[in-house]
């Protein structure tokens, strides 16, 4: 369960491109596990800047001599995340968390992938400890677009079989994207689930390799979020459901990890036609009342003539 802590910064360092901050976050490091984030309330008491920003839980420690830690790790992207890196030791920070739905681990010990782009790599390094514990073979891809982007290659190489590294400029390990190394990987390892976190676009070429492949692969996405605990539909995106049909779904509450084979990635920022509720959608439903055949099964109220009549008499 989710809970609202006043947290205390207990360090903040740099690395490379990123910071890293250690909160102190009791009742959020004790629920928390891989692919949970936290939303934390940045600025101050009297800022402008109402929304809270979402980062993945990068580390916990239930055993901090004054309650249980939280890390995170970011980069500066605007103005909330320049004034986490302006924390010091000792400062409050309001925190909610664990949010979302995590990672879910195989039930046997198959040989996974975790590909991680730039901090995307934050979340990878628990689910790697997970997937260790239940006797999975676990292999990394890192990427950034330069090498001080490249996020815990050293603890990546440290708890896996074998590190593969792409930066778009060639400044460390090979030049290009994950997707080039990925292929290789998978055949070495015959591998059996990919996990993603990332850009949006380094997802669905995670999940397009993985569905060349038939295998599983699991998602972690950062769409742009407001409330992050399911109020406000900002975070929505089309995914196909059990049932074949697809819905705009609330990244923070029903992800923020998804199959990667059924989210809809070119259809992101948009609301598909055949998305159930959608303008086109709803047409559909009310055309084929009086024309023919629901395009799906649905049950709604009929429309009595009678009470039509006699609202219409009503308004004369
Ligand atoms: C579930 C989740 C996990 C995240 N984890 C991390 C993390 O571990 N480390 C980290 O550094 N950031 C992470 N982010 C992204 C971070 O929340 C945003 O970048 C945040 O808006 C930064 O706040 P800001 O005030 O500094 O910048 P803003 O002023 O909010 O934004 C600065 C720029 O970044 C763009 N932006 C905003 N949100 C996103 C987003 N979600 N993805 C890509 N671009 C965005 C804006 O359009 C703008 O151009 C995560 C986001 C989500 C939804
Ligand atoms: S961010 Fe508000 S519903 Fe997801």
């Amino acid at each position: 369960m989710a809970v609202q802590v006043r947290g205390e910064v207990l360090d903040i360092r740099r690395v490379g491109q990123y910071h890293v901050l250690s909160m102190v976050a009791p009742g959020v490091a004790e629920n928390a596990k891989p692919g949970n984030f936290v939303a934390i309330n940045v600025g101050g008491e009297h800022s402008s800047m109402l929304l809270r920003r979402a980062f993945s839980i990068y580390r916990t420690d239930q055993r901090g001599v004054y309650g249980g830690t939280v890390d995170i790790v970011f980069s500066v992207a605007g103005p909330g995340t320049a004034w986490l890196a302006e924390r010091t030791r000792h400062d409050v920070i309001d925190v909610v968390g664990p949010l979302g739905r995590p990672f879910v681990l195989p039930a046997e010990p198959v040989p996974c992938v975790l590909i991680g782009g730039g901090y995307g790599a934050a979340p990878l390094f628990s689910l790697a400890e997970k997937l260790r514990e239940r006797g999975c073979r676990v292999d990394f891809v890192l990427g950034a677009s330069t090498e001080d982007r490249i996020f815990g290659a050293l603890e990546a190489k440290r708890i896996s079989q074998s590190i593969a590294i792409t930066t778009e400029d060639g400044s460390l390990g090979e030049r290009g994207r994950v997707t080039d190394v990925l292929p290789r990987v998978i055949e070495r390892a015959d591998s059996a689930v990919l996990y993603a976190c990332g850009p949006m676009g380094m997802l669905q070429a995670v999940a397009k390799t993985a569905e060349r492949y038939g295998i599983h692969s699991q998602c972690a996405v950062e769409e742009a979020m407001a409330c992050g605990v399911g109020v406000c539909m900002t975070c929505v995106m089309p995914v196909v459901g059990d049932d074949g049909q697809t819905r705009m779904v609330r990244s923070c509450v029903e992800g923020p990890v998804f199959r990667g084979d059924r989210v809809r990635w070119s259809e992101v920022g948009t609301v598909p036609d055949d998305v159930i509720g959608s303008i086109a959608w709803t047409q559909a439903v009310n055309d084929s009342r009086f024309s023919g055949p629901l395009p799906v099964a649905v049950e709604e109220p009929e429309l009595i003539d009678d009470d039509v009549a006699a609202a219409s008499e009503e308004l004369s």
